[in-house]
């Protein structure tokens, strides 16, 4: 299945006035000189040192960058470390051992706080563990788990045997976990019983069976007793039990293996544009370096600090700044299991009340949902102690990023909008909080030592305010350095579209249209691949949704293409309303007015479905592809990753009867 992005360009609101970093946060900013952007323009790529010095090093690395082979790159090669090294033992080193790692909120209200300690040593012992069954250094190991400290553990634990993991996000189907296992061709799987779903044991292994009955090879499966009574299970041949696999380890310590800085940390699947998803790798050093120094410069993390990032560790958001971000600088990071609503509507205030939360970040298909349940959830709570908010995973639109600072920053919060992916491993545009002038609307300009840039086809620059696709003109630490299917496949998706090789010009295409004002500020409009062509003119779904969203009483809106006989493609507009806002023929006209008066009749809607609620990813994304397969009458594909899969049949109906 495709994981689509959504965006929510409110194009036809003005973006308002921008904003300066309040005095009060610049003045304990990580990051505050100016000059930083010119020092790393001037020193690149040793710039980067800077970040690798985040790190603890057991062999110095004797270059920083080797381009040689672009566009494999190699950072740090020669150094070596390993990152739950420089996770856990070094900060026990320093001192730190009692100091909160993980505080881990439950989704039946249950709490954990692992210290350092603690934390180091569940990963040792699972470590130990790891190496009973037989994981060698380099054997894939795949994580198939919910929210559950057992899946930052056993990452960890990985990383210090030098084996990479390959985590899977735990709502993802058993077709899905089978062909990430089969194409990573590993023997080695980590899963649960199952987990509470809005009160309810849900069961996972049923789920991990059926994907291993269709592989072929052998699979040891470490299985986490997360239900108890509630679901009991049995274990059959090679399938151990979590809990006793680490008694019979109770205390052994793994001295942590030694890894290249271009050794393979993990190996993370994301959808491409076809629908093999990819395997996209990271690697040691530069990855650890990257997020690292992301997490202290943009996110503006110290050690001192309770940072919570809403995401999943199932995804990227969540292994760079939940995981490895965060406990390479020794904070202290929350790992919430459940759902923003359940008990209430106010469950992440209560949890930022209670925890004194520092930073919070989380992505903007959450905020727009806070912005509909309204401001009373988060007015019950105390949030003064947020100093720093943050967004990702799609554009933010002016609106709910005033909202945010508003309602959930006591109006003066900064706020970092960061644009990044799968492939870019950490951070690659966003503002520098405590440095930049913030922009609603629009992320900002490249990080320093980055260069993302907004191209039209031919590769020149697009001029302020003109849509172009966002490149990346130099390599970065974090980069992904292949996919694991092959080295050709990375070439194609990504460095065949900008890239001149005669001419040895290596550009990152990112798959993403932008625009790009006079300050170098990048606003990011979508994936290049959500436009359609309507009677042979090139419309962009994300420029239609924005008329949508501009309507009072809209929530959120997805466009797509049907196919017609007159235009070849008609616009189908599906949108949700605010709750008490009456879907009628009013709204219906005053939707196509504004599409109309903002781009033109040719972007008139053919049809406009009214729903409750956009099908969504687990990760928060709006599935166009579902929407267009509706749309279409198209037999629809496998919906199980769905955040919400009960809202399609209604759609469909709603299409139907349309
Ligand atoms: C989108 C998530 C606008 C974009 C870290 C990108 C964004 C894709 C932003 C990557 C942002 C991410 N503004 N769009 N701040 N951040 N995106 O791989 O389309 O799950 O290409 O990584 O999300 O999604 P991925």
């Amino acid at each position: 299945m495709v994981d689509r992005n959504g965006w929510d360009a409110d194009a036809s609101v003005p973006a308002g006035p921008s904003h300066d970093p309040p005095a009060s946060f610049v003045e304990q900013a990580n990051v505050t000189e100016e000059a930083v952007y010119e020092a790393f323009e001037t020193e690149w790529p040793d710039c980067w040192e800077r970040a690798a010095d985040l790190l603890s090093w057991e062999r110095e690395y004797d270059t920083v960058l080797e381009a040689d082979d672009a566009p494999f790159y190699e950072w740090f090669s020669g150094g070596k470390l390993n990152a739950s090294y420089n996770c856990l033992d070094r900060h026990l080193e320093a001192g730190r051992k009692t100091h909160a790692a993980i505080r881990w909120e439950g989704k039946r209200g249950e709490r954990e706080t692992y210290t350092y300690q603690d934390l180091a040593t569940a990963v040792n012992e699972f470590a130990a563990a790891l190496l009973d069954l037989g994981v060698e250094e380099d054997d894939i190991v795949t994580l198939y788990l919910p929210m559950i400290p057992e899946l930052p553990i056993a990452m960890l634990a990985c990383a210090r045997i030098g084996a990479p993991h390959s985590v899977v996000f735990a709502g993802l189907s058993a077709d899905a976990l089978a062909t990430r296992m089969d194409a990573a061709d590993s023997e080695f799987l980590v899963t649960c019983d199952g987990y509470y779903r809005r009160g309810d044991a849900f069961n996972q292994k049923s789920k991990a069976d059926n994907a291993l009955i269709t592989l072929e090879q052998d699979v040891e499966t470490v299985v986490v007793d997360r239900l108890g009574d509630d679901l009991p299970h049995v274990l059959s041949e090679r399938e151990y039990d979590y809990e006793a696999l680490v008694t019979d380890n109770r205390g052994e310590t793994v001295e942590p293996v030694r890894r290249d800085a271009e050794d393979m940390l993990f190996l993370m699947y994301t959808s491409g544009t076809t629908g093999e998803p990819k395997g996209v790798v990271h690697t040691t050093g530069g990855y650890l370096a990257h997020v690292a120094w992301t997490s202290r410069a943009v996110l503006d993390v110290k050690p001192e600090d309770t940072y919570w990032c809403a995401a999943d560790i199932g995804w990227i958001t969540g292994h760079s700044y939940i995981v490895y971000g965060p406990l390479a600088l020794g904070t202290t990071t929350i790992m919430y299991e459940g759902t923003p609503d359940y008990p209430d509507r106010d469950r992440l205030w209560e949890i930022v009340d209670r925890n004194a939360v520092d930073i919070f970040y989380t992505a903007p298909t959450a905020i727009r949902a806070f912005m509909k349940w309204g401001e009373e959830y988060p007015a019950k709570h105390d949030l003064s102690s947020l100093r720093l908010l943050g967004t990702v995973g799609e554009a933010i639109s002016a609106r709910p990023w005033n909202w945010y600072r508003d309602h959930i920053g006591g109006g003066e919060t900064p706020i970092v909008d960061t644009w990044w992916q799968t492939e870019t491993g950490a951070i690659t545009v966003s503002t520098l909080p405590g440095v930049d002038e913030m922009k609603p609307g629009s992320a900002g300009p490249s990080l320093p030592g980055i260069d993302a840039r907004v191209v039209d086809a031919e590769g020149d620059r697009v001029d302020p305010g003109e849509t172009g696709y966002l490149i990346i003109a130099r390599p970065w630490p974090g980069m992904a350095r292949t996919l694991y299917d092959g080295d050709e496949r990375y070439r194609s998706e990504y460095w065949s579209q900008f890239a001149e090789p005669e001419n040895d010009r290596w550009w990152y295409f990112s798959g993403d249209a932008a625009t790009v004002d006079e300050d170098g500020y990048i606003t990011v409009m979508g994936r290049v691949d959500d436009v359609i062509n309507v009677a042979g003119r090139r419309l962009s779904t994300m420029e239609i949704e924005g008329a949508i969203t501009g309507v009072d009483g809209v929530v959120e809106a997805a466009v797509v293409g049907r196919s017609s006989e007159a235009d070849g493609t008609a616009v189908c507009a599906y949108v949700s309303t605010e709750a008490d806002c009456d879907p009628d023929g009013d709204l219906r006209g005053r939707i196509v007015e504004s599409i109309e008066s903002s781009i033109g009749p040719i972007a008139k809607p053919e049809s406009v479905v009214f729903t409750p609620e956009l099908p969504k990813t687990r990760s928060g994304k709006i599935m166009r592809r579902l929407l267009e397969d509706v749309a279409n009458g198209n037999q629809l594909g496998d919906t199980s990753a769905l955040r919400n899969p009960e809202i399609v049949g209604e759609i469909q109906t709603e299409v139907q009867t349309e």
